[in-house]
């Protein structure tokens, strides 16, 4: 969470801080900063609120001279959003300045320490102790003094830092939280994250734990913790540039919804090959294929609804038996890893603390470990055993959609070859679902295509306080998805449940017009939900059903009813999931809510 740039060359650095920080703000969004040094003096202006308030401060920079500077885009953890707490922040004369995208977990210890030094905190943040820290280990060096700061600071860190006596020079470095470097010929870049470079330079190197760098306008220079010079290799980026920019849609989740059938395709096609799945990244022979006694997908938020569907999919075709565990708690409750355990971490940044965690965990035990990540590099994907990209290039919006899609693919396609593999699954079977599985990026397209009527529908709905998903098995996994995309993005109360749970304590919420969306697209449940909807129907609730094209049945109990195309009962989450994230979306932007940055929230959280 939070987004940190730098930037020192030829140009004006202001306005290209600004535009970083502005491919950067899904990662925190309550208040943002720069300093410039402009070879004298450093100037800073930090400012509450969106970006949009310190680039008019600023005149979209102009008013700021110089050609070297670090930026911060803020997702507050240590005191409330305020100018105060913004970064960046400095030593006590102003000759250290420092941006910050992390958890120092040792802070209050360390600004102890510093307090009884005789330094004076301003802010409420744990950043500041870093700055005051420089400060009381500056030796001249700032390389040497920055991993002496590296060995007291406990947590998670990416910095930007200036030294005003070396004002033609940026430092960098970091531990558990994400930071690039991007080189060109007109100078040097650091950031969070790609997009914030990709205008100016497709050439990056991915900084590794303890990490450090020093930029100049035509150099860069790595160092280990122990000071050691080292030799990095850069990656090129080979995004379309306009994948991180809205390209005429009005929203980026709206646009992002459109990708999901490329993203779908992107995913699925390079594994499908002369009639079987092939998944090299998976590094594992058949034989040990066969030997999984155990799966655990662990993962947060939507990416852990992935999972859910998953569960499904992998017991019922390939016969594994499979827990999916939120990562937070994953990494607390002690699970038991047999030899033949197979852990997947979903995730589609990478860097999910808790995820990331998890994997660690995993790892620590001996078990053979999978990351499903999104982007390149990332933490998950470097320190997973094997990795297995989910090709749905960079996604903005906060609500996920498109990695969503893509990770239920993934895990599609693990299932089908396990499946295969072990024999739990005859090869007619197999074909046949092969094929359902490539229909699946048209009928989402068609889906798409039908977006009006649930616009309608929706706008009926900006009101409403509270809504109830159902479902059964994957229909239930549906409905967990269908209801945090509700709430995240509308601010509207709702929760998914088993469809057969209701009657158990939570139907007595259900009163005259209460909005039910139940989920019907497995056939051998079908009746079964039917009976749930006329149970809430009975009670006074609006029923809104998802269902399959044939289940024409489901119009004499539902108000309203959405269809999907036939496929598998399998893979219907993938086209069950449109209409609901459309029903989010919709409703968002039908209360005049910023849907691609709802409130509270950030796209990485790199923090517990
Ligand atoms: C919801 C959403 C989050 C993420 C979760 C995990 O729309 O996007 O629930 O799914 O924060 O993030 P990743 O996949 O980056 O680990």
């Amino acid at each position: 969470m939070c987004g940190i740039v730098g930037y020192i060359g030829e140009n004006q650095a202001a306005p290209i801080l600004l535009d970083g920080l502005s491919k950067l703000e899904y990662r925190g969004y309550d208040s943002a900063g720069i300093a410039v040094s402009s070879g004298e003096e450093i100037r800073m202006v930090k400012a509450t609120g969106r970006l949009k308030v310190l680039d008019d401060l600023t005149h979209g920079g102009s008013t700021l001279p110089g050609t070297i500077g670090i930026g911060h885009t803020r997702w507050a953890t240590h005191g409330e959003p305020s100018d105060t707490n913004a970064h960046p922040h400095l030593n006590k004369d102003g000759s250290i300045v420092v941006v910050h995208n992390g958890i120092i977990e040792n802070y209050l210890k360390l600004k102890k320490k510093l307090e009884n030094k005789g330094y004076k905190f301003l802010s409420e943040t744990d950043t500041e102790v870093i700055a005051h820290m420089l400060d009381y280990y500056y030796n001249g060096n700032p390389v040497d003094t920055i991993t002496k700061i590296m060995h007291r600071m406990e947590g998670s860190y990416a910095l930007g830092i200036m030294f005003q006596d070396h004002p033609d020079e940026i430092y960098a470095v970091r531990k558990d939280s994400p930071l690039i470097v991007g080189e060109s010929n007109e100078g040097n870049f650091i950031a969070s994250d790609a997009p914030a470079v990709l205008k100016y330079t497709r050439q990056v190197y991915f900084i590794q734990n303890e990490e450090i760098v020093k930029l100049t306008k035509d150099s860069l220079t790595f160092y280990n913790i122990d000071e050691e010079v080292l030799t990095k290799e850069a990656t090129t980026i080979d995004w379309d540039i306009n994948a991180a920019e809205k390209g005429g849609y009005e929203h980026f989740m709206l646009k992002e919804m459109y990708e999901q059938s490329k993203a779908v395709s992107d995913t699925l096609n390079p594994r499908l090959k002369d009639g079987d799945i092939v998944i090299q990244e998976l590094g594992m022979s058949e034989d040990e294929i066969r030997k999984i006694r155990k799966i655990y997908i662990v993962a947060c938020g939507s990416a852990y609804h992935t999972g859910v569907t998953a569960k499904y999919v992998f017991e019922g075709l390939a016969r594994i038996p499979v827990e999916v565990d939120l990562a937070s708690e994953f990494r607390y409750r002690h699970p038991i890893f047999e030899p033949d355990t197979f852990v997947i971490i979903v995730s589609q940044s990478g860097e999910t603390a808790d995820s990331l965690a998890a994997l660690r965990e995993a790892k620590s035990h001996g078990v053979k470990t999978l990351g499903i990540v999104n982007v390149v590099g990332s933490s998950i994907a470097r320190e997973a055993d094997n990795v297995m990209y989910t090709w749905a290039g960079p996604e903005i919006a906060v609500a996920t959609t498109k990695a969503y899609s893509t990770q239920l693919i993934a895990e599609y396609l693990l299932a089908l070859k396990f499946a295969k593999v072990r024999g739990t699954i005859d090869n007619d079977v197999f074909a046949s679902m092969l094929e359902e599985l490539k229909q699946l990026p048209e009928q989402i397209s068609l889906l798409l295509s039908h977006k009006e009527n649930v616009q309608k529908f929706a706008n009926r709905y900006l009101a409403t306080e509270h809504v109830f998903f159902i479902g059964r098995g994957i229909d239930y996994a549906i409905s967990l998805e269908g209801s945090l995309k509700l709430k995240e993005i509308s601010y509207i109360h709702s929760e998914a449940y088993a469809a057969g749970e209701l009657k158990h304590g939570t139907i007595s919420l259900i009163e005259d017009g209460r909005l039910v969306v139940a989920v019907l697209t497995q056939p051998d449940l079908y009746k079964k939900t039917i009976s749930n909807i006329q149970e809430v129907k009975t009670r006074g609730a609006f029923v809104m059903a998802v269902t399959t094209v044939e289940n024409t049945e489901v119009e004499k109990v539902a108000d309203y009813c959405v269809y999907i195309p036939k496929t598998n009962p399998y893979f219907t989450n993938s086209l069950a999931v449109i209409p609901l994230q459309l029903f989010g979306y919709y409703v968002s932007i039908g209360k005049g809510l910023d849907v691609d940055k709802p409130r509270n929230l950030a796209k990485s959280v790199t923090v517990e």
